[in-house]
């Protein structure tokens, strides 16, 4: 050890797009807390001073009864959150929107064997009266038995649930005997545009299970389960192992995870991220030949450009197409957006659209 060690630099650390949170790297701190937790040996698979910590760490965000199990990504945390809360025979009520449905490659009904019954939702979100056009068909051998209510927070359409939203599903859902699962791939943007606890819009409104997002809020990679009713869940243990999602050096995934929820992280960066998406909306807001199609509550926006306009832009800026038939897109933003870049990118916009 000591001698100097051969790095290269592949690309242009100063080269962001607005494609996904995803696209942005590790956030520097994260990076040391990975340094910070680097060298000796810990016991592996989660017996680890890291893994410990994290436990009351999330305890602090989410109540005393809140277990964590970290795991690599989102997929991965959300079929295992489904899986542990469903029988063989149960089956996820979502909107069509629902990453679970739209973007996990079937993953949820393939390698966790489960049945989604989709409903469309303009905004992304979940109503009660969705929930009804699905919950049916109880103690009916020919259907899959609804077991769970699956919903995004912040949603795949940037927008947030507001507590009271919440408090109403999951009234409903446990009602008719339905348990709650929330993806929070970006929970921490949630958080941040709601300007509230964690607890208060997942615990105290009635949320059973959380897949807690890091990846997207700047961890290199790691996610977190988080059971809030220990009685919503079954055998997770078993099931992460089984479904490939038992890292055996954990400490560096709680590592990760407790550099963004020890301190206020999670928090400033999200606060950032909202508030550059904040920064695109109203710089290009207005102008003719653009329709801002969303609330702007999170890191996105999203807006229709007339024909032609996002293949100029992508010439420059990286970002996807979100309905290629009605010329929608999706532009995000990062713990790393800087203003400078959401000026940038704005000020093309504007010289596309203004004659
Ligand atoms: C809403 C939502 N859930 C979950 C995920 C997790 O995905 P991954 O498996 O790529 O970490 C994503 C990532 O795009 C997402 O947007």
């Amino acid at each position: 050890m000591g001698e100097d060690v051969a790095v290269t630099t592949l690309h242009d650390p100063e080269s962001r797009g607005f494609a996904s949170d995803n696209y942005a790297g590790a956030h520097p701190e994260v990076l040391a807390a990975i340094a910070a937790a680097n060298g000796g040996h810990q016991v592996a698979y989660g017996e680890d001073v890291y893994t410990a910590r994290l436990q009351e760490v999330m305890a602090g965000h989410f109540g005393d009864k809140a277990r964590a199990f970290p795991v690599f990504n989102g997929t991965g945390a959300n079929v295992l959150s489904l899986q542990s809360m469903l029988p063989r025979w149960g089956a996820v009520i979502c909107v069509e929107t629902a990453h679970i449905n739209m973007d996990e490659n079937g993953a949820p009904e393939r390698i966790g064997g489960l049945k989604l019954l989709t409903v469309p939702a303009p905004d992304g979100k979940l109503t009660h009266e969705l929930i009804d056009r699905q919950a049916w068909g109880f103690g009916d051998e020919h259907r899959a038995q609804p077991g769970v209510v699956s919903i995004t927070q912040t949603t795949e359409l940037g927008t947030a649930y507001t507590p009271g939203e919440i408090a109403a599903l999951t009234t409903h859902a446990h009602d008719l005997g339905l348990t709650v699962h929330l993806d929070g791939a970006r929970i921490a943007n949630a958080a941040a545009s709601l300007d509230l606890p964690l607890r208060a819009f997942t615990t105290d409104v009635g949320v059973d299970v959380v897949s807690f997002g890091g990846t997207k809020n700047g961890l290199l990679y790691g996610e977190a389960v988080v059971v809030l009713d220990p009685a919503a869940s079954a055998g997770l243990p078993y099931l992460r192992k089984m479904d490939m999602q038992l890292t055996s050096k954990m400490r560096f995934v709680s590592a990760q995870l407790l550099a963004l929820l020890d301190g206020d992280l999670w928090l400033r960066s999200a606060q950032h991220a909202n508030a550059m998406a904040t920064r695109l909306r109203a710089a290009v807001e207005g102008t003719e030949g653009l329709v801002i199609t969303q609330p702007t509550q999170s890191n996105a926006v999203f807006a229709i450009l007339p024909a032609g306009v996002a293949d100029r832009l992508r010439t420059r800026f990286r970002f996807y197409d979100w309905n290629e038939a009605t010329g929608e897109v999706r532009w995000m933003c990062a713990f790393d957006t800087t203003e400078a870049d959401v000026d940038a990118f704005a000020a093309a916009i504007r010289h596309e659209l203004i004659p």
